[in-house]
């Protein structure tokens, strides 16, 4: 499958390669992109990428290449060595990031999301790619807290907290509390993106973060951000 390939293309390049966005953005598409139909002003979502989106619905990173890829090069001079993922869906972006994690150092990540929606070839690849990732599917909010009780023993115990979940203003908030004393860096998805106001609204309140959030026909759509705590 494509994520194997993409996995297999991470694990065999130079680090020059792998500090190149366009090298990073070629795998992401490698890899295959998450199944969206959604147009903006007569364009699509992954706008000149759409080429690279998989027509099955469960497979692909939902993520656009040209700002996946600058954040991954970014996140390499950041020493993350313990990652957190918050609302890791199928998996892909979550296997993809920790595998490029992997060759500057990342140790272990704890994959969190509210329903259990992970393809389970991903479990395969960690595997294979020796990549520690717990995961986690909780089904209330004392389960997951029950889980991060035991990372709160340690202070600020990820380098990094990727949050994709609950997309609401107040759902973003609520995440924010929960997961902010546990990191020393937040990295936020959809932070300009129209169709997810609550995410660019709790943005636009944290100051001094940066940005990722090139598309090749100028939409505002996804968008990453990263913020140091
Ligand atoms: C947009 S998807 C994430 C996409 C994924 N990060 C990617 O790049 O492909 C949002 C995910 O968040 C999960 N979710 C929703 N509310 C959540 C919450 N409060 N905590 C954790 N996960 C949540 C959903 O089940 C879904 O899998």
């Amino acid at each position: 499958m494509g994520l194997e390939a993409a996995l297999q293309r991470l694990s065999g390049a130079t680090v020059q390669d792998l500090l190149s966005e366009e090298f990073v953005a070629d795998a992401v598409r490698l890899a295959g992109l998450y199944y969206d139909p959604r147009f903006l002003e007569g364009v699509h979502l992954y706008g000149d990428d759409v080429e690279w989106m998989r027509s099955d619905k469960s497979h692909g990173l939902w993520q656009i290449p040209t700002q996946l890829a600058p954040f991954l090069v970014e996140l390499a001079g950041r020493k993350v060595k313990t990652f957190l993922d918050v609302g890791t869906f199928n998996g892909w972006t979550l296997t993809f990031i920790a595998a490029y994690l992997q060759r500057f150092g990342l140790e272990r990540a704890l994959a969190l999301d509210r329903w259990n929606l992970l393809d389970p070839a991903c479990e395969d690849l960690w595997a294979a790619h020796g990549l520690d990732i717990e995961y986690l599917a909780f089904d209330s909010e004392e389960v997951r807290d029950r889980a991060l009780a035991r990372y709160k023993k340690a202070e600020k115990p990820f380098d990094l907290a990727f949050i994709d979940a609950d997309h609401s203003h107040e759902g973003v908030r609520a995440d924010v509390k929960v997961y902010a004393p546990l990191a020393k860096a937040l990295a936020f998805h959809d932070v300009n993106d129209v169709f997810c106001p609550g995410v660019a609204g709790m943005w636009a309140e944290i100051a001094g973060g940066v940005e990722f959030t090139h598309h090749s026909r100028g939409l505002k759509v996804m968008g990453l951000g990263l913020v140091t705590l």
